[in-house]
């Protein structure tokens, strides 16, 4: 990052970034000159073929899949060269993951799934116990707290999912076909909180998804295909 362009706190940069995978004695290149910048609040939205690397891209910027190559940066972190457990401690205080089978533990209550995260800060169980509140008050499931996913619609499910999401308060939501198992009414209901994660709380948000109308929740578009972008206008 040059002195020219300074960077908005806490944007993403992607410089260069490549990406293999190893399946026997073949070498498969996802991407190998990767460039994107998202800018702090931004909302947007990747679409792309199957198997574009959609995925992968996503598992890069939130640090649980290291690159081969090239630069990523958040704000003035350069996340693609940090330890392990810097990584990991940058990850729990700055990310957020939400994903398309909600991955809720199946023997957890609603605010037993939300707090989960919240296990790994300082935070007092009573802090804890304050803030899950708080945060299913927000997603509109303060009364379903005591329910096990199994007791939840998708929707609701996928709203659990968010508010664990939240938990520990990320800068960044990373969002991987959060819609792509609900119907359309509860898609729209995960979307519409998205937008105002965005709008009123300023969460970043990187969402990939194969559904046109979901991708046009996002304020900018971008296209993955063969290993480059290609912006396209939010409609
Ligand atoms: N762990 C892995 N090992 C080997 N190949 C993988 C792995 N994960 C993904 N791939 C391959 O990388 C490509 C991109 O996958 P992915 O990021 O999941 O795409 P998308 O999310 O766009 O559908 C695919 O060809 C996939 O088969
Ligand atoms: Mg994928």
């Amino acid at each position: 990052m040059d002195s020219e362009t300074p960077m908005q706190d806490d944007g993403i940069s992607i410089r260069d970034l490549r990406k293999n995978y190893r399946i026997g004695s073949n070498v498969v290149t996802i991407f190998s000159e990767l460039n994107m910048s998202i800018d702090a609040g931004d909302f947007v939205a990747i679409i792309g073929p199957s198997g574009s690397g959609k995925s992968t891209l996503l598992n890069l910027i939130g640090g649980i899949d290291r690159p081969d190559g090239g630069d990523i940066g958040f704000g003035h972190a350069r996340i693609s060269h940090m330890s392990e457990s810097a990584l990991a401690k940058w990850r729990g205080a700055n990310v957020g993951f939400v994903f398309q089978f909600y991955n809720l533990m199946p023997m957890l209550t609603a605010e037993q799934n939300v707090e989960l995260p919240l296990l790994l800060t300082k935070l007092t169980a009573r802090q804890r116990r304050e803030r899950v509140e708080t945060i299913l008050s927000l997603v509109g499931l303060a009364d379903r707290r005591k329910h096990l996913p199994s007791e939840l619609s998708g929707g609701q499910q996928q709203r659990i999912g968010i508010a664990r999401a939240l938990a520990s308060d990320p800068k960044l939501l990373l969002c991987d076909e959060p819609t792509g198992d609900l119907d359309r009414d509860s898609a729209e209901d995960v979307l519409a909180m998205l937008r105002i994660l965005n709008a009123d709380l300023g969460k970043t948000i990187i969402m990939v998804t194969h559904d046109d109308r979901a991708a046009r929740s996002a304020k900018r578009i971008l296209r993955l295909d063969k290993g480059k972008f290609v912006e396209r206008e939010a409609a």
